[in-house]
Parts: C-alpha cells; sequence; structure tokens
C-alpha cells in the first residue's frame, strides 16, 4: 500500500547528505510518498510519482515526527504543590523525587499503565512519534522490573533509572550495591539503556561510574543526567564512558563545553524542565558554536518538567536560548535520533521510518513565531514493527 502526499508548502527531510546550508534540507511545494511504513520518495509536487493513494496538504508544512529523547512517564501521585512552592522562590532538589517513589509503589500496574498511555497519546498527538521513558521511582528490584516492563509496553527506548536516587531507608553502599547486582540483572533484558543521575542529592562520580560501567557489561547503551543543579562530573562522565547523550547541562564550565565538542555525546537541554525549576537556561547556543551535538527533549515528569510539548521547548529554545529556527527544529528531531543512536527516524529521506507532523502553518518558523498555539494539524506514525 502507497500513499502519495502533495500539495506540501515546505518539507523539512533533515537529510544530512544534502549541502544547501539549510540545515533542515527543506523542500517547497513538495511531495512524498510512504509506502509499507517508510519514505520512498521525496520531490518537488510537479514530478510526484503516482501511488494507490493521494491525499493534498493543502500547502501545510511537513516535518520528521519529535523525536523525544527524555521523559519520566511511569509514575502515580501529583506534585502540584512541589510546583506552588518552587515558584514562590524554595529551590528545586533532588529529593523531591521520592515522593513520587512512594506513590509510584503504592500504584496498580493498571493505574500505572493508564498513566503511562495517557501522556505517551498525549505526546503523539503533538507530534511525538518517537519517545525515550524512564524507570527510576520504584527504587527496588521488584519496582525498577515492573516499571521496565510498563515502559517496553510503550516504547523500544527504555531506560533504566534505578540510579535515581539512593531508595529511601537504604544506604548507599547497600544501594549500590544492589544496583549493579540484582536490580541491573533483572532489568537489563527489559531496556536498551542506562541512566544515572550523577548529581548533588543522587550519586556522585564514583558512584555513578559503577553503576554506567556495570550496565555498559550487561550491554546496555549509556545516558546520564548531569550538571542540572551543579557544575558537578556528569558531563565528563558522560564523555570520558562515550554515552549517547547526557542531559540537563545548565551547569557547564569552558572545560565540559570541549569536552561535548570532542565527543559523540549528546548534549540534550531541557527548557521546559528549566523554566520550571528555575534554573539557568543551558547554554544551548554556546554548545552549538562549539560544535557540540544538541537535542532538545521536553523530559516530561511529575517533579521538575510536567509537560508532553515538544513544541514548546522548540519556542522557548529560539525565543530564549537563541537558537535559530532552523537549529532547533532539528535539534528536536535529528538531535533527538542522535540522542538515541537512530538514524531511522528524525528524517524524512527514502528508508526512514515514515513518521509525519503535519503543521497547521505554512513553514516550521510559526513553531517559534507563533508561540502557545496548538500547530499540530495531523500525525502519521509507522507501526512499531515497520
Ligand atoms: O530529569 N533530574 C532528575 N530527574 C528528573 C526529575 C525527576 C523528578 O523531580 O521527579 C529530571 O528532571
Amino acid at each position: 500500500m502507497s500513499t502519495v502526499y502533495t500539495g506540501i508548502g515546505e518539507l523539512t527531510t533533515n537529510d544530512p547528505e544534502v549541502d544547501g546550508g539549510d540545515l533542515l534540507a527543506r523542500v517547497p511545494d513538495a511531495a512524498l510518498v510512504v509506502e509499507d511504513g517508510r519514505v520512498a520518495w521525496t520531490g518537488p509536487s510537479d514530478r510526484a510519482p503516482a501511488a494507490d493513494e493521494r491525499v493534498d496538504l493543502g500547502g501545510r508544512a511537513v516535518l520528521p515526527g519529535w523525536v523525544d529523547s527524555h521523559s519520566h512517564l511511569v509514575f502515580a501521585g501529583d506534585r502540584t504543590s512541589e510546583f506552588e512552592a518552587r515558584m514562590a522562590g524554595k529551590p528545586y532538589a533532588a529529593g523531591g523525587i521520592a515522593t513520587t517513589v512512594t506513590a509510584t509503589r503504592a500504584a496498580t500496574d493498571d493505574q500505572l499503565r493508564a498513566g503511562l498511555r495517557r501522556h505517551v497519546a498525549e505526546a503523539l498527538a503533538q507530534g511525538t512519534t518517537t519517545l525515550e521513558t524512564k524507570t527510576g521511582y520504584g527504587l527496588t528490584v521488584a519496582e525498577e522490573l515492573r516499571a521496565a516492563r510498563l515502559a517496553a509496553e510503550v516504547t523500544d527506548e527504555v531506560s533504566w533509572l534505578g540510579a535515581h536516587i539512593v531508595a529511601p531507608g537504604v544506604s548507599p553502599e547497600d544501594y549500590l550495591a544492589e544496583l549493579v547486582g540484582p536490580q541491573l540483572d533483572a532489568v537489563a533484558g527489559h531496556v536498551r539503556w542506562a541512566d544515572v543521575f550523577c548529581e548533588t542529592g543522587a550519586f556522585d562520580e564514583e558512584q555513578s561510574r559503577a553503576v554506567l560501567l556495570a550496565a555498559r557489561a550487561a550491554g546496555l547503551g549509556l545516558r546520564v543526567h548531569g550538571n542540572q543543579l551543579t557544575q558537578g562530573p556528569g558531563v565528563r562522565l558522560a564523555c570520558e564512558l562515550d554515552a549517547a547523550s547526557v542531559d540537563h547541562c545548565n551547569h557547564l564550565a569552558p572545560a565540559d563545553v570541549a569536552a561535548l565538542a570532542a565527543s559523540d555525546t549528546v548534549a540534550t537541554v531541557l527548557p521546559a524542565c528549566d523554566l520550571s525549576t528555575r534554573q539557568p537556561l543551558a547554554p544551548a547556543r554556546r554548545l552549538l558554536d562549539a560544535g557540540a551535538q544538541v537535542a532538545i527533549a521536553a523530559n516530561c515528569n511529575p517533579g521538575s518538567s510536567y509537560t508532553s510539548s515538544v513544541a514548546f521547548c522548540v519556542a522557548t529554545a529560539v525565543l530564549q536560548m537563541h537558537l535559530t529556527v532552523a537549529e532547533a527544529v532539528h535539534a528536536a528531531t535529528f538531535g533527538g535520533a542522535q540522542a538515541l543512536r537512530r538514524t531511522d527516524v528524525g528524517r524524512l529521506t527514502v528508508g526512514a521510518r515514515a513518521d509525519l507532523h503535519v503543521l497547521d502553518a505554512p513553514s516550521v518558523t510559526h513553531l517559534a513565531y507563533r508561540p502557545g498555539v496548538p500547530l499540530t494539524h495531523a500525525v502519521h506514525r509507522a507501526h512499531r514493527s515497520d
């Protein structure tokens, strides 16, 4: 079954092979053919080949679905009052995570599943077609395994974040032994990634390295939450261990920026989280100027960033972090795919997954020009098995 989409006012392909000075490799007045869930052809509308079905998009812009490489969606409970206190001046700290751990442990599988599916559907309706999500609100062998299994029901991009905080009531030494032993053994077959919150109040450099090395030996890819609240060792450690991504990056020394620029580790910035925690915005402009790879993600979670809107993050990156629209859109599509070490998503080139985000706008510029306006007209997502 093939479908040709015509009348595309502006097609963002993100084709890395096109060297026309446009990061997004955009095609005006374009058409795109989808066959069996994959992109089969792209080019000017007047040269579009025939297909089984024809859909005229009436001049709308089409871009790859968002690749949201950072979320924490296996959770229960509510942290509205923590948010209110923060907006009244109380600082964000890692300890708030324990509130969600208590609520999550008390929830049934069906309650967790319902929340998870609701948030994934909410993200999809706004154009997110690839979504990473993490464990990290269970913090026991059984609870982390439960979270990993539930997350795997909705995405192939599951990260084990047993090292989110030290489990309440357990000593740091005992918890570290559990992490690198039975907890990792239990989850390893259910997740693609291991993630560590390397931060004051969570895990220090030595503890983080121990978890990441054990996870790598178990065959998992690596991710790090780093330099969110302090100029800590997270970025350095992520680059040293060739982690796919280090996320947050609010407090960077010049040496951190240089290390990222010299590495394959993507710096994932989380604009909504920065605003919601009143942290200084991550220096995305500085990172790009230095030559680092940058991704933008929503970081949907009940504590630090309760939004699934990547469009909001893109607009914020343009309006407040001084990225161009092309840089921000690229970071939330192609960059997200790089942060997940994927080449089949985040681009609309022949052979890529046909994950299409159709805007009710003639160009992606409207994502920042009309901030806060729901511009998603339609989302077409290839099946998970395609
Ligand atoms: O990515 N920084 C650590 N983890 C989450 C926050 C989780 C929470 O506060 O519940 C984050 O922002």
